[in-house]
């Protein structure tokens, strides 16, 4: 079902400037963008003081169905994604069972039908052997491969079982680069360490450097079109910007934007847990340069929720991973509010960034013509982030007690308003995203 609705003298974030004035949304499809529009369709909504913004584009979260739905499930993550202004999102394979057929795929969409109140898109995961399974499968995003093990099963670390993936699949290859090799011989090293911060010596740099080049070099060898998940390194982002860039596109989450080592580990203990790991400051600041001069093309939460406790137990038990949809948009507002980006920039990054590596019609801009997917946020509210008070189902936050200002107010899909003030909309649904062919250039 599709809504209408005209927004009032919002502050709109086109793409190419910023301009106040009227939207208006008509069965789903912005077609209005104007100074004033002398005619209401649908529900008036008044928007003076607030931005209006196309709808955030999560490109990786865990949703954790099916498997695992005490620490999220597609209608509780896509209601978290809501109320955090992001209003379709890419899920990841290694659920419970994994999606590695087109059938668990199609599964996955099945459930998300009716349920999901965001658009939703899902990944298919690689393995050794399913290649024929990933080609044959159209209703997805890409392909995910896991270079190096991290939650669930998912592996596909020796070279030539890589080589014949990227010499062969017809769709977009997105790569958790880390090399498992490496990765096993310094788990020995820590296998006795109950110190969260040794996570970042296990994973080491190099860990993270290795199989980022190695999956370069086999897009570059197989013309395929790449897309390297959560970028975490200085030595990453110089790889990435020396490298021609013609089908390879990179993301970079805010935990590694906005925390570092050893501070992260100290606050949070296994809760700054996550693969591929929090560094050092000077890494977190390399990543921010990428993102500015355009060599990490968006921004993706990897949103990977476990239980309080889970994250309790020591070291070497606790799972990776940390909740993120429902503040992305809010941290990335706070920088804006800061001074160190502006609101084009943070809707380049969070929209049209990934609806370009992803090639998703119609989304990620305010333009006539597109879908109307947006969120109005007000740049003048301030609010702290409480455990407890928080959409995932697990109930925490890595962000606790970080004061934010710019919060989302009202969250719209397809014209119909899904999350306002506060509250997610009853009855409102996403529908399944669909994205372009192989051939990419980055816009
Ligand atoms: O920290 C992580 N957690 N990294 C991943 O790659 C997977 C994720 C999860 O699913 O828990």
């Amino acid at each position: 079902m599709t809504g209408s609705l005209t927004i009032r003298n919002g502050r709109m974030v086109l793409p190419d400037r910023v301009v106040s004035g009227d939207m208006i949304i008509e069965d789903g499809i912005i077609t209005t963008i104007a100074p004033r529009v002398p005619y209401t369709v649908g529900e008036e909504i008044e928007a003076t003081g607030l931005a209006v913004l196309p709808g955030v584009i999560d490109p990786q979260v865990h949703f954790r169905e099916p498997g695992h739905p005490q620490k999220e499930d597609l209608v509780s993550g896509s209601r978290a994604a809501a109320a955090g202004g992001v209003t379709a999102f890419l899920d990841m394979p290694n659920t419970d069972p994994p999606t590695t057929t087109v059938d668990e795929l199609h599964d996955k969409l099945e459930r998300a039908a009716q349920r999901c109140c965001v658009h939703y898109g899902f990944f298919i995961g690689a393995t050794r052997d399913n290649l024929e399974e990933l080609n044959r499968a159209e209703r997805t995003c890409g392909i995910k491969i896991f270079m190096g093990a991290s939650t669930g099963d998912l592996l596909v670390s020796e070279p030539d079982a890589l080589e014949a993936i990227f010499a062969d699949a017809n769709k977009l290859i997105a790569v958790h680069a880390e090399d498992e090799e490496r990765l096993l011989e310094r788990k020995i090293l820590y296998q006795d360490s109950e110190a969260p911060a040794d996570h970042a010596k296990v994973r080491d740099v190099e860990t993270a450097l290795h199989a980022t080049k190695l999956a370069v070099e086999l897009s570059h060898k197989h013309g395929r079109r790449l897309h390297v998940l959560h970028v975490t390194s200085e030595e990453e982002v110089d790889l990435l910007r020396a490298t021609p860039r013609e089908r390879i596109t990179a993301e970079v989450c805010p935990q590694h934007l906005f925390m570092w080592a050893p501070d992260a580990y100290e606050r949070l203990g296994n809760r700054a847990k996550c693969n591929p790991p929090i560094r050092t400051q000077r890494h977190a600041k390399a990543l921010w340069k990428g993102l500015v001069d355009g060599t990490l093309n968006c921004i993706a939460t990897d949103h990977a929720p476990h239980t309080t406790e889970e994250k309790s137990r020591g070291y070497q038990e606790a799972p990776s991973g940390m909740p993120g949809v429902e503040w992305v948009l809010p941290l990335m507002l706070d920088q804006v509010s800061k001074g160190n980006c502006t609101l084009s920039d943070a809707v380049r990054w969070l929209c049209q960034g990934p609806a370009d590596c992803h090639r998703i019609p119609r989304k990620g801009r305010l333009e006539v013509g597109y879908d109307g997917d947006v969120v109005l946020v007000d740049m003048g509210k301030t609010r702290t982030i409480e455990n407890g008070k928080v959409w995932t189902r697990v109930g925490w936050s890595p962000y606790a007690e970080w004061m934010l200002t710019g919060w989302p107010v009202l969250t719209a899909v397809l014209g119909n308003p899904v999350y306002r003030d506060g509250q997610v909309i009853e009855g409102v649904y996403g529908r399944e995203l669909t994205f372009g062919g192989s051939q990419f250039s980055v816009r």
